[in-house]
């Protein structure tokens, strides 16, 4: 009995974890209907005769993104809502510039892992194992490298080259969704009380209230 019950808990934990992607389409395609008022995982089909070759195509990724900003990256996203042919697929595009010494701030997608190549320049990129390792695998990447950040985990990258820098990055979601630890940490709307950004983070009030006054 109890050994069933362990397998079947097992088997529950498994099903979560494989479905923490995309799941798999059931047809060639389901381009969004962007009328549609149905709410569903996703979105809802339009009619496949309705269904043309712009559903799946996107034009401009060729243009570099505006970097001025506190950062120095601008990130240009091709997923679902760019691209209404790419639900159900499980899969998306970004194009991300860096300014000179910009960075693309710590953040998660929690859909989806993602495999960037850098296109133009020299990146420093990293990411975070989970507690309790919180181990950092970093490396400095160039022209035509490849680096993959695994779903769910904690990454950045760093422009350490010394013009612009241009990646493309492909992610396993439709819409893998992103969380930039420091937006949603100090600009959370209505604020997280300051107490407990103070005990979390170990930093004093006045920084807190300036933190959040930031974000
Ligand atoms: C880039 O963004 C900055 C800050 O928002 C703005 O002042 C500037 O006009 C933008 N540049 C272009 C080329 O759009």
């Amino acid at each position: 009995m109890a050994s069933s019950i362990l397998f079947f808990g097992f088997l529950a934990f498994s099903f979560s974890y494989v479905l923490a992607s995309d799941p798999s389409s059931l047809q060639d395609f389901c381009v969004a209907d962007e009328n549609s008022n149905v709410i569903v995982n996703g979105l809802a089909c339009k009619d496949p005769k309705e269904v043309k070759a712009d559903d799946f195509s996107f034009s401009g990724l060729h243009l570099a993104g505006n970097t001025s900003n506190a950062v120095g990256s601008r990130a240009t996203t091709v997923n679902v809502a760019q691209i209404p042919g790419l639900n159900t697929l499980g899969i998306s595009l970004v194009r991300i510039d860096y300014a000179p010494r910009g960075i693309n701030p710590p953040h998660t997608h929690p859909r989806g892992s993602e495999i960037l190549t850098v296109i133009e320049g020299s990146l420093e990129v990293g990411f975070v194992t989970s507690s309790p390792e919180n181990r950092l695998f970093t490396k400095v990447l160039r022209k035509g490298d490849v680096f993959v950040f695994p779903i769910g985990l904690i990454h950045f990258q760093r422009n350490v080259g010394n013009g612009n820098a241009v990646a493309i990055a492909a992610l396993s979601s439709q819409n893998p969704g992103v969380i930039t630890i420091a937006n949603a940490m100090f600009g959370s709307t209505p604020d997280i009380p300051s107490d407990i950004l103070v005990k979390a983070f170990q930093l004093d009030k006045n920084v807190v209230n300036y933190l959040q006054s930031r974000f």
